[in-house]
């Protein structure tokens, strides 16, 4: 072998073995990646199960709601992906402050409370941003969630914001907010404490128990757009919401064995854990990621083998 072959057989192992440790430092990059992505997805898990314990006096889950459908606002607005991702996460988790509330502060509707209890309900921003903060890649959701009970008009709470000084994000909130507050709230007992959940026997008897203050919520968002609502999210949410209400007036309530549930089914009942986490909201659209985990609840018993559903 000459001089300059053996040179171009070393310098081929040489590149042969680069590529092998190429190969091998882009797949550790690679799981170190996934790693991280999934312990994000798993902190948010954590931090939205800490906020669903402040969500009892609700019919279905309040931040489950929102989050579905401030992305629908988000999509049809043509907002791009990487903030729909954050207005998604921040709509799970805008109401973290809360877990410093009493029940007796949590089932209040604004109009209930004394100016003390107000006071102390305005904190619940303050305090969710003081503990989404200690998470590094949460500063910008935070933010966002500082601001979902701001108006345009500049009466909102913390800081009095106007217009454009107020997020797109925290805009969408604060529109579907509003809404699932006033519609949601579960009826209480005379001692304050939530009633019992309800499930959804009859769709059309459900569609007129709630028409009154559905109506009402639809009719103040529509009458304050552009005052205090940001006018395109107004007219964007209120054709989603009617079109959805239109397609529940088509569905039939029916119990469905679990392996029989399909993506596009809405949950007619809320479900819960033993230890009371809810699993599936009333009025939570099936979605097919959903669909093993239910399963597996059902297999641990803790979940019925049939459930409740529209279809
Ligand atoms: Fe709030």
């Amino acid at each position: 072998m000459d001089e300059q072959k053996i040179n171009n057989t070393e310098e081929n192992i040489l590149n042969e073995n680069s590529f092998e440790k190429k190969d091998e430092k882009e797949q550790l990059i690679e799981e170190l990646s996934d790693m991280l992505a999934q312990t994000f997805i798993d902190n948010i898990e954590v931090l939205s199960s800490i906020t669903l314990l402040t969500e009892r006096f609700y019919d279905g889950s309040h931040s489950r709601f929102i989050a579905e459908k401030c992305v629908m606002v988000a999509e049809e607005l043509g907002m791009d992906e990487e903030s729909t991702y954050e207005l998604k996460i921040a709509a799970l988790l805008h109401d973290i402050g809360k877990i410093t509330f009493f029940d007796s502060a949590l089932h209040k509707n604004i109009n209930e409370m004394s100016p003390l209890e107000y006071e102390h309900y305005k904190y619940h921003v303050d305090v969710g941003v003081y503990l989404l903060k200690k998470h590094k890649h949460l500063e910008k959701i935070a933010n966002i969630v500082h601001q979902h009970h701001e108006k345009l008009d500049g009466s909102g709470f913390p800081l009095g914001l106007k217009e454009d000084s107020i997020l797109p994000a925290a805009k969408i909130i604060s529109v579907v907010n509003f809404f699932h507050n006033t519609v949601y709230k579960k009826p209480r007992t005379r001692s304050g404490a939530p009633a019992r959940p309800t499930m959804v026997m009859d769709i059309n008897a459900f569609l007129e128990a709630t028409r009154a203050k559905y109506n009402f919520a639809l009719n103040f968002l529509f009458n304050r757009r552009g005052i205090l609502f940001e006018k395109k999210v107004v007219e964007v949410f209120i054709d989603i919401i009617q079109a959805e209400r239109m397609s529940l007036g088509q569905k039939a309530v029916m119990r469905v064995p679990i392996n029989k549930i399909e993506p596009g089914m809405v949950f007619a009942e809320d479900y819960y854990t033993k230890q009371g986490i809810l699993i599936a909201a009333k009025g939570e659209a099936v979605k097919k990621e959903m669909i093993p985990a239910l399963v597996r609840f059902a297999e641990n018993d803790q979940l019925p083998m049939k459930i409740l559903v529209l279809k």
